[in-house]
C-alpha cells in the first residue's frame, strides 16, 4: 500500500521536474570570465555576469540569463586595445597630438590625435580610432619630394581646388562627384613625392525610368520632377507610392515600397487596380461533371462567362434557359452543374398498372400502362414524355355504362349509370324479332349489344 503511494507521489512530481528548464554552463569568452560564482545547474532565470580583463572593453551584455534552456542576450566580446610602438611612430613619421613619441596602448573605441614631424604633412583624418586592436596610422607626407604633374581625375567627379601644372610633394587636390554620383574613398589626393594617392571612386547612381514607372502604375512619393527619370543615389532610397487606386501587385494590403540604390538595377515594384469596396474577385476553373464548359481559363475574374453544355440527357441545374454562368463574388453563378434532365415523372397509376416502370422519363420516351379489371384509360393506353409534360393523361377510371337506347324493346333494371359487369334483361316487343336476352357492362360497352 505504501509503495504504491510514493509510486504515485513519483509520478506526479515527475513532469513539473523534467519541465524544470536547464541550461548549459555558460560560454566563456576570450580575455574574460565569469565573475558570478558558478553552479553546478544553471536553472531557468539564473543570470552569470562577465567581466572583461584589464584593458579590454566589453561589447555587448554584461550580465546574460537562462531562459528557456537558452542564454540570452549572446555573451558579450572583449575587445583588445591598439598597441602603438615607438617603432612604427618614428617609421612613419608620427607622433602623437602632445608630442608623445613612446609605446602607448589605446583601448579599443577610444581615439588618439596624431602629428606628423616637421616637413610633412598628414593625409586626414588626424584623429583615428581603435577598433579591437586595429588603428589605421595616417600617412604623413615629405613637403621635399618630387613635384607633382597634373591634377589626377576621377570618373563622373571633378576636383573642386584650383587646377594647376604642378604640384609640390605634401599638397593636394580635393574630388567632388558629379550629381547623383556617390563618393567611396576620401574626398582628397596628395602629392605623394611625384605621384598621386587614391583618387576617390564616384558611384553610378541608380536610375529610375520614367516610362516604367508608368508601366507599373507606381510613382516617386512626394516626386516633384514627374516628367523626367529619376535617380537615386548609391547607398540611398526612395519611396515609390502606387498610383491612387491602386496596390501593390505583390500584396494588396499596401501601396508604398522603398527601392534601396546598392548597385544592382532596382525591381520596380509592379500595382494593380483596387476597389476599395470591392476588393479582386476572382472563381476558380469549375468541376463540371456530365458536361463542359468553354472558355478554359486557370483563373477567372468578376463578370467573366463560361458557357456550359451539359451531356446528352442533363441539364443545367438551374435551367433558366440560358447556359451561361457568371463569376461573382459568391463563385459561379448559377451553379455550373449540371443534373439528369427530368421531364417527366411516373411510378403509380391508380387503378391500373406501369408496363416495364423507370420513374424518370426523358423527353421523346414513351410510358404503356394498363388499368385494373373494372378502370379503364381516360386517353390512350400511353403517353409521350414532352417538353411540357406527359402528352395524355395518365388515369385510369371506373368502368361504367349509361343505360342502352333500345327501340322495340324493354330493358330492366333501369338505372341512370351501370357499373362494370352489371347486367340486363331484354323484353323485345312481340312485333320484333328475338334479340339477346341478357347484356352486361363491359369495358367496351354493353355486350353482347342490347338489340331487338
Ligand atoms: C564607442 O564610443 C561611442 C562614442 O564615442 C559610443 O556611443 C559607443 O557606445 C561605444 N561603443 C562601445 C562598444 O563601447
Ligand atoms: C622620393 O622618391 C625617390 C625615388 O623615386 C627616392 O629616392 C626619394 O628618397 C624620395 N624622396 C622622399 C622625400 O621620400
Ligand atoms: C615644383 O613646383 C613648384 C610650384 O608648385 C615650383 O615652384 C618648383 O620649382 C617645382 N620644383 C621642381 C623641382 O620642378
Ligand atoms: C571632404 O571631406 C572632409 C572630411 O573628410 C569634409 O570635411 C569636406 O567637407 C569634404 N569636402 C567636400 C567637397 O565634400
Ligand atoms: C502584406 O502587407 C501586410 C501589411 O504590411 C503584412 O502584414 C503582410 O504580412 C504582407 N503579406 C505578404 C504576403 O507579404
Ligand atoms: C455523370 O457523371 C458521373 C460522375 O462523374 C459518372 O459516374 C456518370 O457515369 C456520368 N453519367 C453519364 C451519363 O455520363
Amino acid at each position: 500500500m505504501k509503495s504504491c503511494f510514493l509510486l504515485v507521489a513519483a509520478f506526479l512530481l515527475w513532469p513539473s521536474f523534467s519541465s524544470q528548464n536547464v541550461c548549459e554552463e555558460p560560454d566563456e569568452i576570450d580575455f574574460g570570465e565569469i565573475v558570478t560564482t558558478e553552479k553546478v545547474k544553471y536553472l531557468e532565470n539564473d543570470r552569470v555576469q562577465y567581466r572583461c580583463n584589464p584593458g579590454y572593453v566589453l561589447e555587448g551584455p554584461e550580465w546574460i540569463q537562462c531562459k528557456e534552456q537558452e542564454w540570452t542576450p549572446h555573451p558579450p566580446k572583449c575587445l583588445a586595445p591598439c598597441r602603438i610602438t615607438r617603432q612604427q611612430l618614428a617609421a612613419k613619421k608620427l607622433f602623437a597630438f602632445g608630442g608623445q613619441r613612446k609605446t602607448q596602448f589605446i583601448q579599443s573605441n577610444h581615439s588618439l590625435q596624431f602629428q606628423c614631424n616637421e616637413g610633412y604633412v598628414l593625409v586626414a583624418p588626424s584623429v583615428r580610432k581603435c577598433v579591437d586592436s586595429y588603428m589605421e596610422l595616417p600617412l604623413c607626407i615629405s613637403e621635399r619630394g618630387q613635384n607633382c604633374s597634373g591634377p589626377p581625375r576621377t570618373e563622373n567627379g571633378d576636383i573642386s581646388t584650383l587646377s594647376e601644372k604642378q604640384y609640390r610633394s605634401g599638397s593636394s587636390v580635393e574630388f567632388r562627384c558629379q550629381k547623383y554620383y556617390a563618393m567611396e574613398g576620401q574626398n582628397r589626393s596628395f602629392c605623394d613625392n611625384g605621384t598621386w594617392t587614391k583618387v576617390p571612386i564616384c558611384l553610378d547612381p541608380c536610375m529610375i525610368p520614367k516610362a516604367e514607372l508608368e508601366r507599373q502604375k507606381i510613382e516617386v512619393k512626394d516626386g516633384m520632377d514627374a516628367s523626367e527619370n529619376t535617380f537615386v543615389q548609391r547607398g540611398h532610397s526612395i519611396e515609390l507610392t502606387c498610383k491612387t487606386g491602386y496596390v501593390l501587385a505583390a500584396n494588396a494590403s499596401q501601396s508604398a515600397s522603398v527601392i534601396h540604390c546598392n548597385g544592382t538595377p532596382p525591381v520596380i515594384p509592379n500595382c494593380k487596380a483596387y476597389d476599395l469596396f470591392c476588393p479582386e474577385i476572382t472563381c476558380n476553373s469549375p468541376r463540371v461533371l456530365n458536361g463542359s464548359f468553354r472558355p478554359i481559363k486557370n483563373i477567372y475574374h468578376d463578370g467573366d462567362l463560361i458557357r456550359i453544355q451539359c451531356d446528352s440527357g442533363f441539364i443545367l441545374e438551374t435551367d433558366y434557359g440560358g447556359k451561361v454562368v457568371e463569376c461573382t463574388e459568391n463563385g459561379w453563378s448559377p451553379s455550373p452543374k449540371c443534373v439528369f434532365e427530368i421531364t417527366c415523372q411516373a411510378d403509380y397509376i391508380e387503378h391500373g398498372t406501369i408496363l416495364s416502370p423507370k420513374v424518370i422519363y426523358k423527353e421523346g420516351e414513351r410510358i404503356r400502362f394498363s388499368c385494373n379489371e373494372g378502370y379503364t384509360y381516360v386517353d390512350r393506353p400511353d403517353a409521350l414524355c414532352t417538353e411540357t409534360g406527359w402528352s395524355t393523361i395518365l388515369q385510369c377510371t371506373e368502368i361504367q355504362c349509361p343505360p342502352p337506347q333500345m327501340r322495340n324493346g324493354l330493358f330492366r333494371p333501369y338505372r341512370s349509370q351501370y357499373m362494370y359487369n352489371d347486367a340486363i334483361e331484354i323484353w323485345c316487343s312481340p312485333m320484333s324479332n328475338f334479340g339477346n336476352k341478357f347484356s352486361k357492362c363491359t369495358a367496351n360497352g354493353w355486350s353482347p349489344p342490347p338489340l331487338c
